[in-house]
């Protein structure tokens, strides 16, 4: 059992394969944070964790005991307003106007395997045996409130989870201001803070700075864990880099509204919290009644951000995604949107079928304007019935003719939206989220239902499932094109209002598990405006998400790279589009867009019937090669080489399991004169096994190609770049 409690100290020490997390329970009931870093032997910790008492502005909660001191003790879950000035993990207002709190140690358990989170989406065991659980009671005698903090170990990957549960076991309501799903504080702020900002079209830039005193902090308040800030934080030790240094992630398993907090203190202690963001919400908790968190998931590596990223690609593509299509190879395909946007008809989109069907594509995806009255923009979202003027046979008919040419059919739904002008809307006004008297502001011409409401969900629901089950769909595109605004909703009492956006993605979340456990042979994609949430919550649901409205080759060597630091290739949709490229208007080589494009899960978003014959051709090829690498790109392990951050190339690998072959990507977006000659050191290989290099023909060592690097040929021209595979040709 990787979970272990000595009783003589009270010391609780968790285990991953590397990594050591340990507590202790204090004088006075306090969960002290002792040490998280590489993994220490069983018995290993006898460092005490009682801070010196400090001055007198740090008040002292044990009389006679001047050593503890709330404000400089390293906590597990930190209360507000009794002597602990650091950033609390939660509040509760009590009936009498308070908010003081303080918990203190009351029962634990330990167990094998890991129980789900009611309601919400989370990592998760297929046998018992593949993780332990820790959950800790604390409590506030004088709230009524028990605390139930949740660790989950797995056995074979150096993750933690964590969430908290909120009982109210007292006789008066209370009201959660702020929930968080995690704390932690480090002993020392000698780190640089990594996050990934970005907007539309130029998702999840990496950004590190170095960690100064205060606060630092990143979130959304946006209702969905949006395009501007991914639910994610990294502290990375000074110097710590790719494939060298300790490094902690923290990932938030949500798609609402998240806070993420790293606190600098007096005495340069650095205090990490993550969760809901405690921004306009609050949750009454009436005798009785239970709160969830979401959950994180903490991963420490040694071994840089290389080690974490590979660590949450494991974990989340095998215990994160679930259904028929976690393990299996994703179809490559292609969508029409950026092909004809609103303007097409069967027409169109059996041209373009007949030419995927020909280059060897697998699923054809019909994007926006297939329903309603839906022409552009301005109407029909939420008249989920087809448009018969666009296609006459109605979606059996496409389906049948796709169908026909060896093409699976894939159809997109943004069905957490209404349009003002649509049927839905004129007769039910009151389902989209708004508060009284306010305008209902539009975004894309479009509201937002209020999935907050049972009666909205299910009537949601009744339409998917209607043209679910009228074709043969197998694939869905589930899109959400805006963020929240007037976040109310018109069931819920005035006191209850700031639960809206929380009780939105609760509804949101069930809707999605009706929808997955109903329809198991879809595969579905998750998208908003591009990747607007992408994110762990959305991915327990849809194993792949659009990873960007922005198709330019040269743009994508960042999203991808940004976003491969906590997510899987097999998570990113990626696709070729035509050039000039429709959101840069960059003019990118074919095959480096099908290079950038391979290191995802490949799609094409053209009119594929108006290519020349040579770029018919080429593409075919494309299929093929993707075909014959796709196991290896998207279950692969994953080596990032060169940061398109820092310079104008962007490089990486994919290594299979046994390390007998490999697939290395290069990109350069700006050619310069005088070009030395480029060795790229390559990683992950076997450094006792020979290589064979498909693409050249040539034969190196393993440990030449990582320690000496392999040679670049002379490039050319605009955006070039290579894709080459590698062999193994002996055992080692
Ligand atoms: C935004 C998506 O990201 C695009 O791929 C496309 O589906 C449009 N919405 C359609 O409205």
């Amino acid at each position: 059992m990787p979970i272990a409690y000595r009783e003589e100290d009270r010391t609780f020490h968790l285990q991953t394969p590397a990594s050591s997390y340990i507590m202790r329970v204090e004088k006075g009931g306090y969960l002290a944070h002792l040490y998280w870093g590489r993994r220490l032997g069983e018995n290993a910790y006898a460092n005490p964790s009682v801070y010196w008492g400090r001055s007198s502005i740090s008040p002292t909660p044990l009389p006679g005991e001047p050593t503890i001191r709330l404000d400089t003790l390293p906590q597990e879950y930190p209360s507000y307003g009794t002597g602990d000035f650091r950033h609390p993990a939660y509040q509760a207002r009590l009936e009498n106007g308070s908010t003081a709190g303080e918990l203190v140690y009351h029962s634990h358990r330990i167990f094998p395997g890991k129980p789900p989170l009611e309601g919400l989406p989370a990592t998760y065991v297929e046998a018992d045996k593949e993780a332990s659980t820790l959950e800790i009671e604390l409590k506030d005698s004088v709230a009524g409130l028990t605390v139930m903090l949740s660790y989950t170990v797995f056995e074979q990957q150096d993750a933690i989870t964590r969430s908290v549960r909120f009982l109210n076991e007292g006789g008066q309501p209370l009201r959660l201001w702020r929930a968080l799903s995690m704390s932690v504080d480090f002993a020392h702020s000698d780190f640089d803070m990594i996050r990934l900002p970005g907007s539309w079209a130029r998702e999840r830039d990496v950004v590190r700075t170095p960690l100064g005193g205060g606060m630092q902090s990143i979130e959304s308040r946006r209702g969905v864990s949006s395009h501007t800030m991914n639910p994610f934080l990294c502290l990375a030790s000074r110097g710590a880099g790719e494939d060298h240094g300790e490094v902690y992630g923290f990932s938030l398993v949500y798609s609402g509204s998240f806070a993420a907090f790293a606190e600098v203190d007096q005495f340069r202690t650095t205090r990490v919290s993550m969760g809901i963001n405690p921004f306009d919400f609050e949750w009454k908790l009436d005798p009785g009644a239970a709160f969830q968190t979401p959950e994180v998931v903490a991963v420490f590596s040694a071994e840089g951000l290389g080690g974490m990223s590979r660590t949450y690609h494991r974990l989340y593509r095998s215990r994160l995604c679930r259904g028929n299509y976690r393990d299996a190879e994703r179809p490559i395909k292609v969508n029409n949107w950026e092909a004809t946007y609103f303007r097409f008809d069967d027409r169109k989109l059996e041209e373009i079928a007949d030419a995927a069907a020909e280059a060897g594509i697998e699923l054809f995806v019909l994007d926006d304007g297939w329903f309603g009255r839906r022409n552009d923009d301005k109407s029909s979202l939420g008249d989920w019935f087809v448009n018969r003027e666009k296609l006459r046979g109605g979606l059996e008919g496409l389906a049948a003719s796709l169908n026909r040419k060896g093409l699976k059919f894939g159809l997109w739904f943004e069905p957490e939206m209404v349009s003002p002008d649509s049927e839905l809307y004129r007769k039910h006004p009151d389902w989209c989220l708004h508060v009284p008297g306010r305008r209902r502001t539009l975004g894309r011409n479009q509201l937002i239902l209020d999935y907050s409401r049972e009666d909205v969900c299910e009537e949601i629901l009744r339409m998917l499932t209607a043209i679910l089950e009228s074709a043969p769909i197998e694939y869905v595109k589930w899109d959400f094109n805006r963020n929240m605004t007037e976040i109310g909703s018109e069931l819920l009492p005035a006191e209850r209002q700031r639960e809206t956006a929380h009780r939105y993605m609760l509804g949101l979340y069930r809707v999605l598990e009706r929808l997955v456990s109903r329809f198991p042979h879809i595969l579905f994609e998750s998208c908003a405006g591009g990747g607007g949430r992408f994110d762990p919550g959305m991915l327990y649901y849809m194993p792949q998400t659009w990873t960007s409205d922005n198709t330019d080759a040269v743009s994508r060597l960042r999203i991808q790279y940004g976003t491969s630091l906590v997510y899987p290739p097999c998570s990113m949709g990626a696709h070729v589009s035509a050039v000039p490229n429709h959101q840069v208007g960059r003019v990118t080589p074919l095959a480096s867009r099908g290079h950038v494009a391979m290191s995802g899960i490949l799609g094409y978003e053209l009119d594929l019937s108006s290519l020349s014959g040579e770029e018919k051709d080429m593409i075919k090829k494309q299929a093929a090669l993707y075909k014959e690498i796709r196991p290896l790109i998207q279950y692969g392990d994953f080596y990032r080489i060169l940061n398109p951050f820092e310079g104008t190339e962007a490089s990486w690998m994919f290594v299979d399991a046994n390390r007998s072959r490999a697939v290395f990507v290069y990109a350069n977006s700006l050619l310069e004169g005088g070009q030395p000659i480029r060795f790229v050191r390559l990683k992950g290989l076997d450094p006792r096994r020979q290589y064979r290099i498909e693409e050249t023909g040539t034969i190196h060592g393993g440990d030449e190609l990582m320690f000496g690097g392999v040679q670049l040929p002379r490039l050319k021209g605009d955006y070039p770049s290579l894709l080459w595979r590698l062999t193994a040709v002996n055992q080692g």
